[in-house]
């Protein structure tokens, strides 16, 4: 298959109606602030039981399309022997790979951020590439307040997010683009429109100016929600909005918008999704790509023993079928309720 087929088809495969992805790409510090919540150590083993309990969910792939990994994940195998990547593969679902190194203060520029992890890329992808990655993730991150994110930060991290994509897809790996606009503070919901806003202009005009191909890649991003701290805002205010922005910003050409959840609820994450997709048709397909709205329930009910294992995978289940339905405008809050 020649370069453009492969992404093509990883794109096809990760592109579907009523599927999602599942993110599990949690760094180090960040899976270990998970544990820490059900007082379980982040040792590599624990990691791997974990990590192993997801991808083996009996009829996962029915409405998870593909998982994003962590490095480490990538080399781990089941107890039977079987890589992880290949368990995600035996139920059809595409393995990727987290591959920023994550972020650091922005030189210059007091309060904002840059992801850093371009250097070696090319040939680090090589590497995941041999593994099974065929996909791969880059998370850019904007602190919102009156005065952030600056010029600066949105344009380098906007610049490194396209430096990044067009690496992917000359190694022929699928890029996810991930500009995550934070929930963290007391700002306004039309502070955050303002500034997604700012943002995704930004990225799509670094995308074309490194020859992105858009058909070859996903977009990543936030929601559009009032700081945390600011109060809740409804589903459709949170679609309306969301929805605005990303019609005056991603061009057609994308084939599919995948949300992060970004410290909302399980419930919220899927309420919101389901009520832009009750307000389409849209030129992408609007998804989820959620970590902790998907991996909390399951994680709540493991608490590190080996015992809870089918009922994790269950809750894992059961919030994965909630927000495929949420991909097609299906949801019911009372399916909350009902067992599987
Ligand atoms: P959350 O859904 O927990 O925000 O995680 C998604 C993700 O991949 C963040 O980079």
């Amino acid at each position: 298959m020649d370069a453009r087929s492969e992404l093509q088809a990883t794109v096809d495969a990760l592109v579907q109606a009523g599927k999602g992805l599942l993110a599990a790409d949690e760094s180090g510090p960040t899976i270990a602030k998970r544990f820490q919540r059900i007082g379980v150590d982040s040792n590599e083993e624990n990691r791997r039981a974990w990590r192993t309990l997801l991808l083996s969910a009996p009829g996962l792939g029915d409405f998870i399309s593909g998982v994003i990994l962590y490095e480490e994940t990538l080399g781990q195998r089941a107890d039977d022997g079987t890589p992880l990547p290949e368990l995600a593969a035996r139920q059809g679902i595409v393995p990727g790979i987290k591959v920023d190194k994550g972020k650091l203060a922005l030189a210059l520029a007091p309060g904002d951020e840059i992801t850093e992890g371009l250097d070696g890329l090319a040939k680090r992808l090589a590497g995941y590439r041999q593994q099974g990655a065929r996909f791969a993730k880059w998370r850019a991150v904007f602190n919102v307040s009156d005065s952030l994110p600056g010029r600066l930060a949105i344009k380098a991290n906007a610049q490194a997010l396209a430096a990044y994509a067009a690496i992917c897809q000359e190694s022929g790996v699928v890029p996810i683009v991930e500009p995550e606009v934070l929930m963290d503070g007391a700002h306004s919901m039309e502070r955050c429109t303002e500034v997604t806003e700012a943002v995704l202009h930004e990225v799509f005009h670094a995308l074309h100016r490194h020859a992105v191909v858009l058909e070859h890649m996903l977009l990543k991003p936030s929601m559009v929600l009032p700081g945390k701290e600011a109060g809740r805002a409804t589903p459709a205010e949170v679609a309306a909005q969301t929805v605005q922005v990303l019609k005056r910003t991603v061009p057609a050409a994308v084939p599919g918008i995948f949300f992060l959840s970004g410290g909302q609820t399980p419930t919220e994450a899927t309420a919101n999704l389901d009520a832009m997709n009750r307000i389409g048709p849209f030129p992408w397909r609007l998804s989820f790509s959620y970590g902790r709205a998907l991996q909390e329930p399951p994680l709540l009910a493991w608490h590190g023993d080996a015992a809870n294992l089918a009922q994790a995978q269950r809750a894992l289940l059961q919030r994965s079928r909630l927000n495929a339905m949420a991909c097609l405008g299906q949801y019911q809050a009372a399916l909350e309720d009902a067992t599987t």
